[in-house]
C-alpha cells in the first residue's frame, strides 16, 4: 500500500468525480468519516479492504441519497419502510435481503445474501452526483478508532486513498445503529446513533443477536487506542490520563454537564487525544469515568468496552 498522495478536496463535485472514476474517497457523514468507493466497482471495493487492512469476511454498508435508491439493492419489508420514514436520513443502517439483480459487488456484502443499507445526513448531494451505491466503512485502519475529523482520516489512511472531502467534525460521533430485518423479529446488531428506545417505539421489542456473530465486524477488540484503557474508573491513579464525564475534570472532558449527545460527539476525539498523550510519555494509560448505560450511553459504552478488550480477539 501507500505511494498515493492523499488530497484534501474542498468540494463534493470533485469527490463525486473521483468516486465515479473508481478512486477511494473519504467523506464525513453525521456519524463518522466513511471511506467511500463505488459499490458496483469490484476493484474499487477490493481497494477499501486493502487500504483498511480489513478482513474480507466483514461486509460493508452501502450508502444512498434516499430511501427509493436504497430499495434498488435490497427488498424492504414493513418494518424497513417504517424505520426509513422515521429515521432516514440519519444514523440507522438496515440489513435486508439483497436483491438478486443488485449490481453491488459481492465482495461488499462478503458473499452474504443480505446487504446493509443506509441513507446518511449531509452527503445526499455527493451520493446523488455519484449516481451509484457508495460502499463506505469507517475511514480508519481495521481495529482502530473511527475518525470524526478530516485530520483523523489523514492520520489513519494518508498515502492509501486518493482524497478526503473535509466536511468538518461529525455531529453524532459514534457509528450508525445496525438493525437486522431479515428474520421474523428485528435484531439489534450494533448500538449506535439511533437509540434502542427510539427503535422500539417504532418496531416493538427487538431481539438480541444470537451467539453467532451476525455483524461480522463486531469483534471484541475494536476501536482500540494503543494505550491500555480502564473502564468505569471513579478513582483514577495519579499516572492515568482521565477521560472525564461530568463535573470532575480530566485530561479530556467528554461532557462537563453530563450530556450524552455531547459525549458521543467527543468520544473518538477524546480517545485519540489521550492516546497521543500516553504515547508522548508520562502517563501509564487511559482511565474512563463511568458513563450511564442509557440512550446514547449504550453505544458509547459498547465502543469503550471494545476499545478496552484484550487485543487480537
Ligand atoms: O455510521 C456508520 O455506520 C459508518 C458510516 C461511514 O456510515 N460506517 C461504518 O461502517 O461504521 P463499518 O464498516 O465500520 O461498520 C459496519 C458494520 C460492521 O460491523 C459490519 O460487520 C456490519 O455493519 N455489516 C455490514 N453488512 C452487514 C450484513 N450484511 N449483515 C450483518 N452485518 C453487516
Ligand atoms: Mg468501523
Amino acid at each position: 500500500m501507500g505511494g498515493l498522495i492523499t488530497r484534501i478536496v474542498a468540494d463534493g463535485a470533485e469527490a463525486a468525480a473521483l468516486l465515479r472514476a473508481g478512486a477511494l474517497v473519504a467523506f464525513g457523514t453525521e456519524t463518522v468519516y466513511g471511506l467511500g468507493a463505488d459499490a458496483t466497482n469490484d476493484a474499487a471495493v477490493a481497494g477499501i479492504f486493502a487500504a483498511k487492512g480489513r478482513p474480507h469476511f466483514n461486509p460493508l454498508i452501502c450508502h444512498y441519497p434516499d430511501e427509493a435508491a436504497a430499495w434498488g439493492d435490497v427488498v424492504p419489508n414493513d418494518a424497513a419502510r417504517s424505520l426509513a420514514a422515521r429515521f432516514w436520513p440519519g444514523p440507522l443502517t438496515m440489513v435486508l435481503p439483497r436483491r438478486a439483480d443488485s449490481r453491488v459487488a459481492l465482495l461488499a456484502s462478503a458473499g452474504l445474501d443480505s446487504l446493509a443499507v443506509r441513507v446518511p445526513v449531509g452527503v445526499g448531494g455527493l451520493l446523488r452526483a455519484v449516481g451509484r451505491p457508495v460502499a463506505a466503512p469507517s475511514a480508519n485502519r481495521s481495529g482502530h478508532i473511527s475518525p470524526t475529523r478530516a485530520e483523523d482520516v489523514i492520520a489513519e489512511l494518508d498515502g492509501r486513498i486518493a482524497a478526503v472531502w473535509d466536511t468538518g467534525p461529525c455531529a453524532v460521533g459514534v457509528e450508525s445503529t445496525v438493525v437486522d430485518l431479515c428474520g421474523p423479529v428485528p435484531t439489534l446488531l450494533r448500538p449506535g446513533g439511533v437509540t434502542r428506545d427510539a427503535l422500539e417505539a417504532v418496531l416493538g421489542p427487538l431481539a438480541e443477536p444470537g451467539t453467532a456473530i451476525r455483524a461480522p465486524g463486531m469483534l471484541a477488540s475494536h476501536y482500540a487506542p494503543d494505550a491500555p484503557l480502564r473502564l468505569n474508573v471513579t478513582i483514577p491513579r495519579a499516572d492515568e490520563a482521565v477521560l472525564a464525564f461530568g463535573p470532575t475534570a480530566g485530561q479530556f472532558q467528554l461532557s462537563a454537564s453530563g450530556d450524552l449527545t455531547e459525549a458521543a460527539a467527543n468520544l473518538f476525539t477524546g480517545l485519540r487525544v489521550l492516546d497521543a498523550l500516553v504515547r508522548a510519555g508520562g502517563w501509564s494509560g487511559i482511565a474512563a469515568m463511568p458513563i450511564p448505560e442509557s440512550g446514547l450511553g449504550v453505544a458509547i459504552n459498547d465502543r469503550l468496552r471494545r476499545a478496552a478488550a484484550p487485543r487480537g480477539s
